[in-house]
């Protein structure tokens, strides 16, 4: 929930560090600071807030130094202000922290009774005083540092920096993604490749348990058992351009905009050269698979339940979808043969990830499907089917979903395939029409301007009510999310059919009720949920195709129509007018559409 960045440089580092730490904020931004050690002194600025809050406290109270760390924080333990702002220093020592130290009330009880003054509310100022007692102690820095990890229960990513050490860095990892950038008489640690990008793209990820001592000349690391060990370094190319918006107010319009080519990628990438032929990666086993696990949060976990109706209708197989921090605690049985797949965009959802390692050793194969390939997700699993979406910074997701489900749906034909269910002919049927997505999708952005101007009016609603059914109600959910999310308006999401089950007595004038649904198969039947709305003065957007508009009349508030499409295709383009309407809503009521109030792009702690 957190970035984190060190550097030690040839060159001054506080003006690198905060360009860094600005490829890092979609991973929080409720505060930031930096800390360097010049001449031998370890200083800090800090700033609550958004980065551009430090730069400016760094124009007026400028830091040199050519080693530093930077933090950009999204609150887990403290309210979001200066005081609890990262680096925490403790005497000698400032640390930086994604993550979470379980046992952090026990050592703080413990160091107080030592003497140690607390100023902040924080788990991390916890392993400031640790270490500095540790370096009272005799320990030089690494062995006070180790001393401390050793002593640290919980999910960290830490760098630590000393008061007169102006060559020394020391990271590590345990549970939240940590990697090493090697430069030429330079070296940096970032959370992640993009906060690196401008400076190497020569990337070593930390495995779990690492710890790392990080000079000028290089890094020596060593494992959980303290061996000194060597871990590959890659070359990794994260997109620098992810900063540009090309013109657009907000990441996320620039990203929803993108979604015709973010398919398209898919498509190229999983139906080989000639585009007529399924070309997943053999090792995906679906041929012996007896059933498929879906994990997943938020809004991957709703691409897992579409698929969920592709598997099961499409290819037959039985498939089960699970909210990824539900299912470990639960402790399902998996049954021999489970095929586990697990979605998310950054690769890091700690929740996610924590489900993956249930599995290991239970299900017969786990594949991930991530947007990032050297994610912790995407290296433990078994095979990673990337989405090639590109780096996604809004924090609502948009071109990630789509991509995720045009991925999944790809799956779910080649389980058709490998399971007799669709021959050559009705596969390559299937794949034509999947091909056309790229400009269908284009043709639903068109859209555009009739959801803004439902949008003015969705904005003053204090509810939201979306509803779909069958393939269409995973949908629902996305659209409530996305709504919710960005625009802070109470939406939830049902299956038509539960509507008169008791959620229609919220049903008022007040209350706009998104109806998602193309003309198929169940659509009469949602016709008569839409009459149930509207005799009680509910207010029905219907977002449909043409034969759906003409079947419901002029009754309705509001209608937006979309291409006619193969029932196949339709959660994934009907995602469309759901995101420009949470768009365009959120825009209306002037919230912060990239960077939603208590949200981070990437939850790395459970
Ligand atoms: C989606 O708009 C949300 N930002 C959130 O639900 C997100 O989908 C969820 O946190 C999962 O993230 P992941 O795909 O990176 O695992």
């Amino acid at each position: 929930m957190c970035g984190i960045v060190g550097l030690i440089g040839a060159h001054e580092v506080a003006p690198m560090l905060v360009e860094a730490l600005g490829r890092l904020e979609y991973r929080g931004y409720d505060s930031a600071g930096i800390a360097t050690v010049n001449a031998g002194r370890l200083e800090r600025r800090r700033a609550v807030g958004k980065l551009v809050n430090l730069s400016d406290r760094l124009v007026h109270a400028p830091l040199a130094g050519k080693i530093g760390i930077g933090h950009t924080r999204w609150a887990t333990h403290g309210a979001p202000n200066e005081t609890n702002a990262h680096p925490h220093r403790a005497g000698p020592v400032a640390v930086v922290h994604n993550g979470i130290i379980e046992n952090f009330r026990d050592l703080r009880a413990e160091l107080a009774d030592d003497g140690a003054d607390f100023a902040t509310e924080t788990d991390t100022e916890t392993i400031a005083h640790l270490t500095a007692r540790h370096i009272a102690q005799g320990l030089d820095p690494v062995a006070a540092a180790d001393a401390t990890l050793a002593r640290l229960e919980g999910a960290f990513a830490l760098l630590f920096l000393f008061e007169g050490e102006e060559d020394l860095m020391v990271a590590a990892r345990r549970g939240s993604p940590l990697a090493i950038g090697w430069g030429e008489g330079e070296m940096f640690v970032g959370s992640d490749a993009i906060a690196l990008a401008p400076l190497t793209d020569r990337l070593t990820y930390l495995e779990e348990g690492d710890r790392a001592v990080i000079r000028r000349a290089g890094a020596e690391i060593a494992d959980a058992e303290g061996r000194r060990v060597t871990r590959p370094a890659r070359t990794v190319r994260a997109e620098v351009a992810r900063l540009d918006k090309a013109g657009h107010k907000h990441f996320m319009s620039k990203e929803i905009a993108e979604q015709p080519r973010a398919i398209a990628a898919v498509l190229d990438a999983y139906l080989g050269e000639s585009g007529a032929a399924l070309a997943l990666p053999a090792a995906l086993d679906v041929a012996r698979a007896e059933r498929v696990l879906l994990v997943a949060c938020g809004t991957a976990y709703y691409a897992c339940l579409t698929a969920k109706y592709w598997l099961e209708q499409i290819a037959g197989i039985p498939a089960e979808v699970d909210i990824a921090s539900e299912f470990r605690y639960r402790e399902p049985p998996v049954a021999p043969g489970t095929l586990a797949v697990f979605v998310s965009q950054s690769g890091e959802t700690a929740d996610t990830l924590a489900a993956l390692r249930y599995v290991q050793g239970r299900a017969a194969q786990i594949v991930s499907v991530t947007n990032v390939e050297e994610s912790s997700i995407a290296r433990e699993a078994d095979l990673d089917l990337q989405i090639h979406a590109g780096p996604e910074i809004g924090v609502a997701s948009t071109k990630a979903f789509t991509a995720q489900l045009s991925v999944l749906l790809l799956m779910a034909l080649r389980a058709a395939e490998a399971r007799g269910a669709l021959d050559a002919a009705a596969l390559a049927d299937r794949l034509s029409a999947l091909r056309t997505l790229p400009a269908l999708v284009t043709a639903a952005l068109e859209t555009d301007g009739p959801l803004k101007s439902a949008a003015a009016e969705v904005a003053e609603a204090r509810d939201v009510l979306f509803l779909g059914r069958g393939v269409m109600f995973p949908l629902a959910l996305e659209g409530a999310l996305k709504l919710k999310e960005i625009s802070y308006i109470h939406a939830e999401a049902y299956a038509s059919g539960e509507l008169k089950h008791g959620p229609i007595a919220l049903v008022d004038n007040t209350v706009p009720v998104v109806v998602m649904a193309p003309r198929d198969a169940l659509f009469d039947k949602t016709v008569s949920n839409m009459q149930e709305v509207m005799a009680r003065g509910g207010e029905v957007l219907l977002i449909t195709d043409a034969a759906g508009a003409e079947a419901a009349g002029e009754t309705v508030w509001r209608r937006i129509v979309l291409p006619t499409a193969d029932p196949m295709l339709t959660p994934i383009l009907y995602a469309v007018p759901a995101q420009l309407l949470a768009y365009h809503t959120a825009v209306a009521k002037g919230t912060d559409v990239d960077q939603p109030r208590n949200l981070a792009k990437s939850v790395t702690v459970e």
